[in-house]
């Protein structure tokens, strides 16, 4: 029941993207210059949250537009109704839903659907992930310098040693190539079916994360803070990889080893 009705409010939300996807809709600014919200966020959101509501009411809810609805309940459903949405608002097709189930403090199942390529990443805690329902699996690089790796930048930059800029320059000046796809949770899932070999981001918020993150484990990844701790999507610095390059790159990403 609660895999069915994930999979159905990701649908709902994916069908919201692809009302407005390269149509007029009303674009506003969040925090930061261009930290945009549209018409299409709300809607797909809604959809989300009016399908979840309909199966489990008494359920929480953790949803990037509206906020929180605290209720007395072990479940958590986290939403991130549009993952890309600078790439969403200007006609780029890497952009999806991603929703995540918590249960008493541990996400048991995510799902990440990107419409536009039709792809379906589903996860449930210790039954391993999929893609359009074949399971998947993390790619068996061992040296960061080999690697091919992706990361994104905050709306706002973040002035701190190790900051996204120096690990960028540390590695694209060793010629390791770093992807900038415009959506954390394309990124993580791309790491759990071996496309990228390892991502790393500085200001995630729980919605990017929490359903790429059980993907890239079930599939057989790891995924940690920068300093390599134990992952809580409640903190910003994640590093997600195929665990193969996990040790190296956390201690190249914290300056702990050059590369
Ligand atoms: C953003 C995307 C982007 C990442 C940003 C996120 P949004 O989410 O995941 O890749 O670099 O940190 O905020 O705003 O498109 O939902
Ligand atoms: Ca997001
Ligand atoms: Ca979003």
């Amino acid at each position: 029941m609660l895999k069915n009705t994930l999979i159905k409010a990701v649908h709902a939300g994916a069908a919201e993207i692809i009302r407005f996807f390269n149509s007029d809709f009303k674009i506003s600014n969040k925090e930061g210059v261009n930290n945009l919200v549209t018409e299409a966020d709300h809607a797909s959101e809604k959809a989300i949250m009016d399908v979840i509501r309909g199966d489990f009411p008494g359920h929480q809810l953790l949803g990037e537009e509206s906020g929180k609805f605290i209720q007395d309940s072990n479940y958590k459903w986290i939403i991130d109704p549009i993952d890309g949405t600078v790439n969403f608002a200007h006609g780029i097709p890497l952009n999806c839903v991603s929703i995540a189930i918590e249960k008493d403090g541990d996400i048991i199942m995510g799902a990440v659907y990107n419409p536009h390529l039709n792809e379906f990443f589903l996860a449930e805690k210790g039954k391993g992930s999929t893609l359009n329902d074949k399971s998947i699996s993390v790619s068996n690089e061992t040296q960061v310098l080999r690697s091919c790796l992706v990361t994104g930048f905050p709306y706002t930059y973040i002035n701190l040693p190790n900051g996204p800029l120096e690990i960028f320059d540390k590695l694209i000046r060793k010629g390791v190539p770093v992807r900038r796809i415009g959506s954390a949770a394309i990124d993580l899932c791309w790491v759990a079916c071996g496309r990228f070999d390892g991502f790393y981001e500085h200001k995630l918020e729980p919605w990017d994360s929490a359903a790429g993150y059980l993907i890239v484990e079930e599939a057989g990844g790891k995924v940690t803070d920068h300093e390599n701790q134990k992952f809580s999507i409640y903190q910003h610095k994640v590093l997600a990889t195929n665990g193969k390059i996990h040790d190296e790159l956390s201690d190249i990403i914290t300056n702990k080893k050059s590369l």
